[in-house]
């Protein structure tokens, strides 16, 4: 089928930037990618939106916590997503702020239309019930109290004039809409749930919300903002050009009309009452005038959640990996691949930092990064840097590179069954190694009578390295564009096209580049103790500055000190401008002179020390990343300063309950303790 020059578009969530991104928010985002550039290597223009959900009563709190204005934490927060997206080889088209003008506009723009065109879908009435601020949701429609569906917490109470949508009037349609298109929301068992739920009955929904401040005004009636998910869901419409979506519209951009409607919103299962219920609503009520096929998403498709210790990654529940450090440690691919390989989509996964290692060395290190630099060097080494002839595939290799092998993959693809698109194709990687085993081309090399058969089993490897790299292109982007240049290909891979690809595209007498390895091995107990040096930055309230995409800066400059020293302005991460406190804000942390009653390594952390400290009405056990500068019998005896106050921490299956200060000097940042001169009891206030 020749798809060349159809359109794609595709969107991600957009994200809350009342924090920064973690693995869970990045897994989205990832997925999103390997569609994107897969569509790209199926001829496609793919328009490719991603954001920030800027408004609303979590991002009010997170600001007032932080002392700053919602504005100013915005404004930092999408830029560490921007950052992060960069940094994870993210080929979005587009990206959407809901604090922009333009949104703004679109979405009073579509409210206005709304009213225009269907008058009893939106209209005012009294509100009282119980809301969660943190998933705003609408938990219930009475004033009891009541804990939210999705994050567990109390709902709070609301009581006020709004405006409504008039969701109950649309329960017919939405009925219909999932019969016209059946797969509306995939995988099938959640498209279950959804109709459950709105044949079940469907309540009249607030659409604003008097109390709050922070958000986009109501058109002509100033006291309200929107409701953050009319806002936000707008923004699928915004970030690609909708200004009003009259008939023949001069404001609305040429994209928006050449994309639109998405052919895909790609969203956590936790949201999906708000993508196929709501949002169809909304739709059909700004839009009865049009053709269902011009205006309605062709398909929500839910993904499950990254679990870490079977509970789902989120910042409130403190159980988060960062993917900065994983990408500064074992590089883009590595997330990438670990992500879609191991999580079977649609389904939670299960997300591990050494699951992550051991995969990365077992399929990119040993697999493909292996199979790359033998075959490379080989071809250096035995055939002048050329390319050998090619001759018939053996045929144990036959049907790995039979038209059906491309099929499935691209079949499995198509489907979003990532990780059985990469079981196929390492059942690639595997079967030219053992090729190549078998054949053995270094005792080939010996014998010029077995010439012809060495060129053979150089071909076959080398070809199989082009036919992964093509395939595995869209969830390694970076690795595959270096073998696909060391192959000696021009241009770049991304423009290959996937379908056409076949057994038998490597030129025979093609130079090819200077062989170098793509994934060095990993050693797991020293990958893991970057890393979480790494996190530990993170989480370090004392770095101001978020990790950016300085990857230099980190990787050559791994700080010593652990995560139980403050971080100074000589850490890498603590960079830029640190914000002043108030008075208050100090006043919060605890500091008290501590009396180190033992001192121990840790086995397997380098860098870790466990201490038992005195601070006068307990021994507390704390961990520091000290055991480079101090042997554990010098610390005996000696007086020091710990913040008491800190939430415990595990690292390395051990508890640290508190943290030790201590100066960072010189450009490794190597740690001094701070101590005291005079004579202090264990326990005294440090102020
Ligand atoms: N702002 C809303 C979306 C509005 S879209 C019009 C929102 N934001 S979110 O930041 O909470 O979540 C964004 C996406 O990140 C969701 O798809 C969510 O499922 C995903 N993830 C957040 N944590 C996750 C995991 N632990 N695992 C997988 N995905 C998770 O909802």
């Amino acid at each position: 089928m020749d798809n060349a020059k159809k359109k794609y578009y595709l969107t991600t969530p957009i994200y809350y930037a009342n924090s920064r991104p973690h693995v869970g928010s990045a897994y989205t985002t990832i997925v999103c990618d390997v569609i994107a550039r897969y569509k790209r290597m199926c001829g496609y223009e793919v328009a490719y939106l991603t954001g920030t959900d800027e408004h609303g009563v979590n991002i009010e709190r997170a600001a007032e916590k932080l002392g700053i204005s919602p504005a100013d934490l915005v404004d930092r927060n999408q830029q560490i997503f921007r950052d992060l997206w960069k940094l994870l080889g993210i080929s979005y088209t587009d990206f959407v702020r809901t604090t922009e003008p333009r949104h703004a506009v679109a979405v009073q723009n579509l409210v206005r239309r709304t009213q225009r065109v269907s008058p009893d879908a939106i209209f005012k009435r009294k509100y009282e019930g119980r809301y969660c601020i943190y998933d705003n949701l609408y938990v219930s429609d009475t004033p009891e109290p009541a804990d939210c569906q999705i994050c567990g917490r109390p709902a709070e109470l609301i009581s006020e004039e709004n405006y409504f949508f008039g969701l109950s009037a649309y329960q017919e349609k939405l009925l219909q809409l999932y019969k016209d298109q059946p797969d509306f929301v995939q995988p099938d068992f959640r498209m279950n749930e959804v109709k459950s739920f709105v044949e079940s009955g469907l309540k009249d929904l607030s659409i604003s919300r008097k109390t709050i401040k922070w958000g986009i005004p109501w058109p002509g009636d100033h006291e309200h903002v929107f409701y953050v998910w009319y806002d936000a869901l707008t923004s699928y419409m915004s970030g690609i050009g909708f200004v009003d979506g009259e008939p023949n519209s001069k404001k609305d951009s040429d994209r928006f009309k050449k994309f639109w409607p998405a052919d895909v919103h790609m969203i956590g299962k936790e949201i999906i009452r708000f993508h196929a219920v709501y949002w169809p609503a909304f739709l059909m009520a700004a839009f009865p005038d049009k053709k269902l096929s011009e205006y309605m998403p062709g398909r929500i498709q839910a993904h499950g959640w990254l679990l870490f210790e079977q509970e789902k990654m989120s910042k409130s529940k403190g159980n988060v990996a960062y993917a900065e450090p994983i990408v500064k440690a074992l590089g883009n691919d590595a997330l990438r691949y670990y992500l879609l390989r191991e999580v079977v989509f649609g389904q939670d996964g299960n997300f591990s930092k050494d699951a992550l290692i051991t995969r990365y060395n077992a399929d990119l290190a040993n697999g493909l990064g292996n199979l790359s630099s033998r075959t490379l060097t080989m071809i250096e080494n035995y055939c002048g840097g050329v390319v050998p002839a090619q001759t018939a595939a053996p045929p144990n290799l036959h049907e790995l590179t039979s038209t059906t092998f491309y099929n499935t993959i691209r079949n499995s693809y198509d489907k979003f069954e990532f990780s059985d698109a990469l079981t196929i194709i390492w059942g690639l990687v595997a079967i030219a190694d053992k090729y190549l085993a078998q054949e053995k081309p270094w005792t080939l090399a010996k014998d010029p009578a077995q010439k012809v058969l060495l060129d053979q089993v150089l071909y076959v490897a080398a070809e199989s390295l082009r036919i992964v790299s093509v395939l595995a292109h869209p969830v390694i982007p970076d690795a595959t564009q270096k073998i696909w240049e060391q192959l000696g290909q021009a241009g770049k891979i991304e423009n290959v096209s996937i379908n056409d690809l076949q057994w038998g595209g490597l030129k025979p007498g093609t130079r090819i580049g200077k062989p170098e390895g793509v994934f060095p091995r990993a050693d797991k107990k020293e990958t893991l103790e970057k890393i979480e040096t790494m996190e530990n930055e993170i989480r370090n309230p004392g770095a101001a500055a978020p990790a950016t995409s300085h990857e230099s800066q980190v990787t050559s400059q791994a700080p010593t000190q652990g995560e139980n020293l403050l971080a100074t302005s000589h850490s890498p991460l603590a960079t830029a401008s640190i914000a002043k406190i108030g008075i208050e804000d100090f006043a919060k942390i605890e500091l008290r002179a501590g009396i180190v009653k033992s001192a121990e390594r840790i086995p397997g952390a380098d860098k870790l020390l466990k201490l038992m400290v005195d601070i006068g009405d307990e021994v507390r056990q704390v961990l520091a990343g000290i055991a480079l500068s101090y042997a554990p019998e010098d610390l005996v005896g000696r007086k020091v300063v710990i913040v008491t106050n800190l939430a415990p921490r595990k690292m390395r299956g051990l508890e640290s309950n508190g943290m030790l200060l201590a100066a960072s000097v010189g450009p490794d940042g190597k740690p001094v303790l701070c101590t005291f001169a005079e004579d202090v009891p264990a326990g005294a206030k440090v102020k």
